[in-house]
């Protein structure tokens, strides 16, 4: 069976990164493989793919959705990052994981899905 192919933005303060943890649990199905993490603070992102095993790393989310191999995008930055990157990976074609809440009050005029 192919396995899902799984991108993570937003990785998590040091010391409680639960980014970081989502790779593991991806990893223990034996269905999903993530094989790229963004986070917006510079290195974080880099850390943990060197940490992790993971192919590829970046700081826009913007270029990790041009990443052709990529399923699926777990969203899990802060709140009012949510809508504009759900969105943005959906208009890429790829299917989108957030962590709630999906809007915020100025966000929710942008769902369309
Ligand atoms: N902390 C929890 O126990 C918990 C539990 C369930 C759900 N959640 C949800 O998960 C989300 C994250 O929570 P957290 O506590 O880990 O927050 P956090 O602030 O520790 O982590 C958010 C991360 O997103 C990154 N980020 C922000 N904007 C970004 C962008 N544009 N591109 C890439 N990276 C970006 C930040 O640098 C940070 O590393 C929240 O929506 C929260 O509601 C958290």
């Amino acid at each position: 069976m192919k396995k899902t192919k799984v991108g993570i933005v937003g990785m998590g303060v040091p010391g409680r990164r639960g980014g970081e943890g989502l790779i593991d649990i991806f990893r223990e199905t034996g269905r999903a493989q993530v094989i790229a993490v963004c986070d917006v603070v510079e290195g974080c992102a880099k850390q943990v793919s060197q940490e992790k095993n993971i192919p590829y790393w970046f700081q826009d989310y913007e270029k990790m959705l041009k990443l052709k191999e990529l399923d699926l995008i777990v969203v899990r930055t802060d709140d009012k990052n949510h809508a504009p990157i759900s969105l943005a990976t959906l208009d890429s074609g790829k299917d989108v994981l957030v962590e709630k809440p999906m809007y915020s009050i100025r966000g929710i005029s942008e769902v369309r899905y």
